[in-house]
């Protein structure tokens, strides 16, 4: 038996935020944009649309698409960095906003590589009780955690949920899994938050709670350790790059997956893609990603699916699955 996704969803914010406003915000423009990123849009929460909420209509479109009730889960994991609460979890509230109650729900923070590691977990718990419906989402809005008059990072992000239903399945699911991190690189890429020894009070040096980041420094550690950690997991699997049917990466901008491509000899076809309408949208980018691939038809049964991710932390990591 091994953990298999049952069904998948999503959902994006309604508010379209493109470049072009972006030119009227930092000093910008829109052919800077697209060709240092890919990116031509990316979603911005509105007042209904915190990050619990847009969490929880991802949930219910993976709990239709899976015929599973809400009632019937185990547990519910939301990857995220951006809860809009610290306490309770944000999977707390969309347990009650589901009705889910007979799961136990906790957030998990590993950044970009967040969904990996929840589906991951969510694996190890299926594995120990076969019966287990896991409910994974990666969810994110982080529009609240850029600073708008940096230029640097305010037109990487956006915000977005997707998630998955797992279940045990005997034909299909998950193979395995590569993950890992490096906690001496994180003031490369962070958010502070309030001073724990002082809640109400920020460092005086401190930008706030937003995003910091190296831009260069990431790009190049992000596209070497997606490389290493897929070359791993296809060798441990003895497949070369040309046995994965699909592969979704995280989805930071379009030089990292065209650089990680070229890298490991994989076809533009084989790489799923749409930085260009989301932006960067952390923990939810490749839930968003996959329950678009699934619509698209991208997936058939018995496919072999190839995720990978990288994120803060530094985080990282692969997986791979079969449809
Ligand atoms: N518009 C116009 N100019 C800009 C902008 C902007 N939005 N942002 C930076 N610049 C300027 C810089 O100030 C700099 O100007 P200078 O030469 O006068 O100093 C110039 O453009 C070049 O800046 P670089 O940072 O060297 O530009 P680079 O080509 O590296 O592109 C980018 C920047 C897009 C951030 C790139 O480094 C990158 O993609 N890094 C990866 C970051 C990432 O994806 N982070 C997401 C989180 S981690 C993850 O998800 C994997």
């Amino acid at each position: 038996m091994r953990a298999a996704v049952l069904g998948t969803g999503s959902s994006l914010p309604e508010r379209v935020l493109t470049n072009t406003e972006l030119e009227r915000m930092v000093e910008t423009s829109d052919e800077w944009i697209r060709t240092r990123t890919g990116i031509r849009t990316r979603r911005i929460a509105g007042p209904d649309e915190q990050n619990y909420q847009l969490a929880t209509r991802a949930a219910q479109h993976a709990l239709t698409a899976a015929g599973i009730a809400a009632q019937d889960l185990g547990l519910i994991i939301v990857a995220t960095i951006s809860p809009h609460m610290l306490m309770p979890s944000c999977a707390c509230f969309v347990q009650t906003e589901l009705g889910a109650n007979n799961a136990f729900a906790f957030d998990l923070n590993a950044a970009c590589s967040g969904f990996l590691y929840a589906l991951d977990v969510a694996r190890k718990y299926i594995a120990a009780d076969p019966k287990m419906k896991v409910l994974v989402i990666g969810s994110e809005t982080l529009s609240a955690r850029v600073d708008w008059e940096d230029r640097n990072t305010c037109i990487l992000f956006g915000d977005g949920a997707g998630a998955c239903v797992l279940g045990s399945a005997e034909e299909r699911g998950i193979l395995d899994s590569c993950l890992l991190s490096d906690g001496s690189l994180w003031n490369l890429l962070y958010m502070d938050s309030p001073a724990s020894k002082n809640p109400d009070l920020l460092d005086p040096e401190s930008k706030g709670c937003v995003i910091q980041m190296s831009g260069r420094d990431v790009f190049k550690y992000a596209v070497r350790a997606m490389e290493d950690v897929v070359r791993q997991l296809l060798e441990r699997q003895q497949l070369s790059i040309s046995d994965i049917s699909l592969i979704i990466p995280h989805q930071a901008n379009i030089r990292i997956l065209d650089k990680l491509a070229d890298r490991l000899g994989a076809q533009a076809n084989q790489v799923f893609c749409n930085v260009d309408k989301y932006g960067n949208t952390s923990a939810a980018s490749i839930p968003i990603a996959l329950d678009e691939a699934v619509r698209q038809g991208r997936l058939q049964r018995g496919d072999k699916l190839l995720l990978c991710a990288f994120g803060g932390g530094f985080t990282w990591g692969s997986m791979l699955l079969k449809w």
